[in-house]
């Protein structure tokens, strides 16, 4: 079973010091999103990286399985008057969009949460067009984040992406304590 972010915690994900060791800029930076682009921001949460996308990308769906989260992310896009948001409840192995409907797809702090990854993972291959951003933590000490045993370590996330035909565009070393993959579907 893997560990799940307690949804009560949700405030956690969005404090001030988070851009001390996983900025924004240094996610804009590594993948430069374009105005004409449709993401994904699978996993969202209350939206820590959902609100900025939509500030920069023609729209952005977010996506959950929990539709607690769903709804912070709403009420937080709401607050900024921010229409380019799209929210779209998922399940462990299913995502109700339809095939290649999203140019690039960002996966963030979600990858050692997945109940059924490979089932998810051929999920967002189907749905997505181009990148697959892959950003999760290293199992190392670090002042927040899942248990270090429940990490998913980077060597055995790029092994299982690759059996499964995804192929390796870009490692970005832009964060302390997580790794940054870029993957193309195939
Ligand atoms: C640790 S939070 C990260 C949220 C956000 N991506 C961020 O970086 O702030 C993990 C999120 O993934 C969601 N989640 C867990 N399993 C999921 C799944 N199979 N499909 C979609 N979302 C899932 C949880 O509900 C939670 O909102």
């Amino acid at each position: 079973m893997a560990f799940k972010f307690p949804e009560e915690n949700w405030q956690v994900l969005l404090l001030p010091e988070r851009e001390s060791w996983q900025s924004l800029e240094s996610f804009f930076n590594a993948v430069k999103p374009q105005p004409e682009e449709v993401w994904a921001d699978i996993g969202c949460g209350p939206g820590y990286f959902t609100l900025p996308l939509a500030e920069r990308v023609k729209k952005v769906y977010a996506i959950d399985s929990s539709e607690f989260m769903l709804q912070r992310c709403k009420e937080r896009t709401q607050a900024v008057g921010l229409e380019r948001v799209e929210y779209l409840q998922c399940t462990e192995d299913k995502i109700p969009l339809g095939d290649k409907e999203v140019d690039h797809s960002l996966l963030a702090n979600l990858f050692h949460e997945l109940l059924n990854p490979e089932a998810f993972m051929r999920e967002v291959k189907r749905i997505t067009r181009e990148r697959i951003i892959l950003i999760d933590w290293h199992p190392i000490p670090s002042p927040a984040g899942p248990p270090i045993e429940e990490r998913v370590p980077e060597e055995r996330a790029i092994e299982f992406m690759t059996s499964l035909g995804f192929r390796l565009l870009e490692k970005h070393k832009v964060y302390p304590y997580h790794y940054f993959l870029v993957f193309k579907g195939g």
